[in-house]
């Protein structure tokens, strides 16, 4: 019998059964990755649905009553996290592979506790939904991250104007409200769950809402798209002002989830490093024009067939510089796996992060491969140097252990990835993927 605890995994033989729930509090093990370098990666791969698509609209499905069935989602730990949290607010859960089956018809609790939120921040989504269907909701801060502080005072703000009592207490939002009434909001800069949060907490308030500064990211059109579906009247998602007219009751539907703009981002990055030749199938091009504008001028051919990209690298890489920004910009979650690519190009580049105040965790490790990089604040100097060499090193979030596992890719030897928790969040069994493409990488534990 193995038991996780805490971020250690142990065997115990034990004659009394323990259930999964009282032992396994964090289902973290201390597995690795093992990437040999030096193998360009050739061949097709598939996307999987977007996490950060997934992760609200599995969490809309609260606001309805009755089966919602979503296809092509991802088989995440993020997803493994919302799905308990569902369950934990009463609702009924079924998986089979990537589709779920979710019935909100009984929930019997409105509260989302510390134990369950610190797993997964974007938990704070069941904050809007849960006040629109219970008219209140008791939900753990989710605190900061290893990228930043992530306040949630735009969600709160856009729940006040909404006409929402809010709490902080012992570290949790208690909101109630009778009943919402559409406002107009501002946000302050354009929150992608607050975007989200917003308007899932609209979509049943009286009258209409505006929200303005809205985010514009694809899985804000995602989540507008299923709301819509399931009866509410959402008018431009996508664009910076969104409008919400209220009605009375939303229905069950049928839907599947978008592809992974992010996984696509990191698999045209590997190719391009490797100077490979890969076909990226099931994807969504005009998700990624920012992106794709970078690569290209760092010398990678990009084509473009329906939803098929294909990215042949090149042994030469142009340096190039980026500056993270809201969606349709360069993407922050692209951003440590660029920078891995910089770090082997021909010339000296500048990385500026303009959305998360600590997202260069990645540096150091990448340094210790030998890169070249210096950091100023929200700044990165990437001075390319012809080789990387292989080391063991330490993933810290999502995003830098991608970067890390692209730096295996290309590095003389073997390098070793520690911690890929981080990694299984948000990436569905990449090492297999990147296995299918000719890479030489093995998990171990
Ligand atoms: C979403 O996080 C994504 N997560 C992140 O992806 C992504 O990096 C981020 O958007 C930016 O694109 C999910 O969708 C689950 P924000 P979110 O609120 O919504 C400030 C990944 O790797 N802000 O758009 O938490 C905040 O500090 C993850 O998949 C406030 O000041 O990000 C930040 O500087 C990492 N007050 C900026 O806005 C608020 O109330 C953007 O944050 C909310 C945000």
């Amino acid at each position: 019998m193995k038991i996780a605890i805490g971020h250690f995994q142990f065997k115990i033989n034990s004659k009394q059964e323990l259930t999964p729930d009282e032992h396994i509090k964090t289902e973290v093990t201390l597995d690795k990755i093992i990437v040999e370098g030096g193998h360009p990666l050739k061949g097709q791969v598939n996307i999987s649905g977007a996490k950060n698509a997934a992760l609200p609209i599995l969490i809309s499905s609260l606001l309805t009553e009755g089966q919602n069935t979503f296809t092509n989602v991802p088989n995440l730990q993020d997803i493994k996290s919302t799905l308990t949290l569902l369950k934990h607010l009463g609702a009924r859960v079924e998986t089979h592979g990537h589709t779920v089956r979710i019935d909100c018809s009984n929930l019997g609790n409105h509260e989302a506790p510390y134990d369950l939120v610190r797993k997964m921040r974007a938990s704070i989504l069941v904050l809007g939904p849960l006040v629109a269907k219970l008219q209140k909701a008791r939900v753990s801060l989710p605190g900061g991250c290893a990228i930043g502080a992530r306040p949630i005072n735009l969600h709160l703000k856009g729940l006040k104007h909404l006409g929402a009592a809010i709490e902080l207490k012992h570290g949790y939002v208690e909101a109630s409200a009778p009943n919402l009434r559409g406002d107009e909001i501002y946000l302050d800069t354009p929150t992608v769950t607050g975007t989200e949060n917003l308007m899932m907490a609209a979509v049943m308030a009286q009258g209409q809402t505006i929200l303005r500064n809205a985010a514009r990211e694809p899985e804000i059109m995602a989540l507008a798209d299923v709301l819509n579906q399931m009866g509410a009247h959402i008018s431009g998602a996508g664009t910076s002002v969104i409008k919400i007219k209220g009605v009375k009751s939303l229905h069950p539907v049928s839907t599947r989830i978008i592809p992974d703009r992010i996984e696509t981002g990191t698999f045209m990055v590997a190719a391009a490093m490797t100077q490979g030749d890969i076909e990226i199938l099931n994807c969504e091009p005009g998700h990624l024009s920012g992106l794709i504008n970078r690569l290209r001028l760092t010398g990678a051919d990009v084509t473009i067939n329906g939803n098929i990209i294909r990215v042949k690298g090149h042994d030469l890489i142009n340096s190039v510089d980026i500056k993270t920004m809201p969606y349709p910009g360069f993407p922050t979650d692209m951003q440590a796996q660029f920078m891995t690519l910089m770090s082997v190009a021909n010339g000296l580049s500048l990385i500026s992060e303009r959305i998360f105040e600590n997202r260069f965790m990645h540096v150091s490790e990448l340094k210790r491969m030998g890169a070249d990089i210096r950091v100023c604040g929200r700044s990165a100097v990437v001075q390319g140097v012809p080789n990387l060499s292989a080391a063991p090193v330490m993933a810290s979030d999502l995003r830098a252990s991608a970067s890390l596992i692209l730096a295996g890719l290309v590095a003389k030897g073997k390098t070793e990835v520690n911690r890929i928790y981080h990694l299984d969040r948000g990436y569905e069994a990449i090492e297999d993927k990147f296995r299918k493409l000719g890479a030489a990488i093995k998990r171990v534990a």
